[in-house]
């Protein structure tokens, strides 16, 4: 027997040295891989039925074994930050019966409570801690309490802190940890789920399962803000802005047409998600380790239970691919690029120098030296996460650049950007619609924006282009007539018609109305232009398309 045989590894078997502690500690994935837990257990059974369809388990065994993973999964995710030896008063809360709240004012009031007692924003109490000796006594529950660790019980409790620190100290990873469990709950069935399988799949298919469901919840989130523009679009109605090009006016458009090009942009951050997604719906279990299953598995079981579209195609592959998050990070960082453009456009024009909106109070705050400023923290900080986004997508690259075949634990690295992405997208995009929803523009100055500065000389040109004239030619005397207009502050509207004749003879009656802002917005009659009818038919299609269910 080797000597760390009995510390429950999953690959003891081959050691006689123990790992060096702080080695092992450093190396194990479970503080952040324990968010796999739901979709590790969704595999395990799918694994579970595979196998037993292959013989190795009988009827009551599989199904034994599936409600055993089924009692597994339920497990509060709570403990998920508790370190080992620590108990956290949150599910002391629920052990007591009582609210981690009561418990938290509580220890506020016990003079030796400081701030070493918390610890990723929770509070954390040692096992030996005279405190929690005491709350024991206060909230009377040393008799439902076994803390100790070493009180496997025949039923499942779960949540018990002891089971849940036991474990944690020994897991190295999510797989390991829902062996341990399962070991618990049904006893040495649980080793036969291992049969046949390897971590490398398992890993290769939760984060897959892990990515699209974040897909699903990220395009919902997109669809949402994009719905919450054609709204504010639509309320805006026919009121118009300048638009830039070199952050120069240019040209009026419709402020909607101006919200649209936002949602087209959604649009496509929608699509290639679920591009990217049926890519990457496929099922890695029956890959084994590196080489394919060692039992002859029938890999559809576990890929259609498990939604996917079918099993991977090779097995060297499925195990070291993590294209799936490279995809998922690259298509998050442009979609946070896109968001960044936003709160760039609605920062600056938050500003006195634009004062195109108002900023709405409810997202913004104050400054602690400045009695008059209202600072647009949220559009600067969904500008600033787009960064977090690319970084996420720049490790994914980075990690396998150069990776060999086949898995390598390189990949173990690959995970918490990822969830971090995932996480960032998620917090974003919860509050990016409704911040959207409460945006109110100064529509007057942005009519006046759009109404100075000489906007119209593109459709000045194009009226003279109409009359005959060639467009060249046009856009010299429309140019001219600019000059005339800043030598004499009038805009081109205000040069009356006899002195414009006086540049060239194509200036008729009808020049005035052709120049005027409504105009100016219609003479770009063409599909995807500003034109005030073509904006109306694009809401409708925006809507259209983004309110059907099945709308990509
Ligand atoms: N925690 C590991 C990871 O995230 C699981 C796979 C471990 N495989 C192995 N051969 N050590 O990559």
């Amino acid at each position: 027997m080797s000597t760390v045989e009995q510390s429950g590894k999953m690959w003891s078997g081959r050691f006689r040295e123990p790992l060096d502690a702080v080695f092992e500690q450093w190396q194990r994935s479970f503080p952040f891989d324990v968010r796999l837990l739901p979709q590790e257990v969704a595999a395990s059974k799918a694994h579970a039925r595979m196998i037993a369809a292959a013989g190795i388990l009988t009827d009551a065994e599989l199904e034994r074994m599936v409600e055993g993973l089924d009692q597994v999964g339920d497990i509060t995710l709570e403990f998920a930050p508790i370190e080992s030896g620590m108990v956290n008063p949150r599910l002391l809360g629920a052990e007591l019966g009582t609210t981690p709240r009561t418990i938290r004012r509580w220890l506020n009031k016990q003079p030796e409570f400081n701030e070493e007692h918390v610890k990723h924003t929770r509070i954390t109490l040692a096992k030996d801690d005279p405190l929690l000796l005491r709350m024991k006594n206060h909230f009377a529950i040393q008799a439902n309490l076994n803390l100790d660790g070493d009180g496997a019980s025949e039923e499942f409790p779960a949540t018990t802190e002891a089971d849940v620190a036991a474990s944690m100290a020994h897991a190295e990873d999510i797989h390991h940890f829902v062996e341990l469990q399962l070991t618990k709950v049904i006893g040495p069935l649980a080793l036969k789920l291992h049969t046949g399988r390897s971590r490398n799949e398992q890993i290769a298919t939760d984060m897959r399962l892990f990515v699209r469901e974040a897909m699903d919840v990220t395009t919902k989130g997109l669809r949402r803000w994009a719905l919450a523009l054609i709204e504010l679009a639509e309320n805006a109605g026919e009121a118009a802005m300048p638009s830039y090009t070199h952050m120069q006016r240019a040209e009026p458009v419709l402020v909607a047409h101006w919200l649209l090009a936002y949602v087209a942009m959604i649009e496509r951050d929608i699509w290639r998600l679920a591009d990217a997604r049926k890519r990457m719906n496929l099922c890695p279990l029956g890959s084994g380790a590196v080489a394919g299953a060692t039992l002859a598995l029938d890999r559809a079981i576990a890929a259609h239970e498990l939604g996917f579209d079918g099993p991977t195609q090779n097995s060297m592959d499925a195990t070291s691919d993590r294209d799936f998050l490279l995809e998922f990070t690259q298509c998050l960082a442009t979609m946070g690029v896109h968001i960044s453009r936003f709160a760039e456009e609605l920062t600056l024009y938050a500003t006195a120098e634009f004062g195109f909106l108002d900023l709405p109070e409810a997202f913004s705050t104050g400054s602690s030296a400045m009695p008059q400023k209202k600072n647009p923290d949220f559009t600067e900080l969904i500008r600033g996460k787009s960064a977090r986004l690319v970084g996420s997508a720049t490790t994914q690259a980075v990690l396998m650049k150069g990776l060999p075949l086949a898995y390598n634990k390189d990949l173990q690295e690959g995970q918490e950007p990822v969830f971090d992405a995932a996480d960032t997208v998620r917090g974003i995009l919860g509050i990016l619609p409704g911040f959207t929803r409460s945006l109110k523009f100064n529509f007057e100055r942005m009519r006046t924006a759009a109404t100075t500065g000489y906007l119209n000389a593109m459709a000045a040109a194009t009226y003279l282009s109409n009359k005959g004239v060639a467009f060249r030619k046009a856009h010299e005397i429309v140019g001219n007539a600019v000059r005339l207009g800043l030598q004499s502050g009038r805009e081109l509207d205000a040069i009356p018609l006899a002195e414009l004749q006086g540049l060239s003879a194509a200036f008729g009656e009808d020049f005035h109305a052709a120049i005027a802002l409504e105009a100016t917005l219609d003479c770009h009659d063409v599909a995807g232009g500003t034109a005030r009818a073509r904006v109306r038919a694009a809401l409708t299609e925006a809507r259209e398309r983004l309110s059907s269910a099945d709308a990509t």
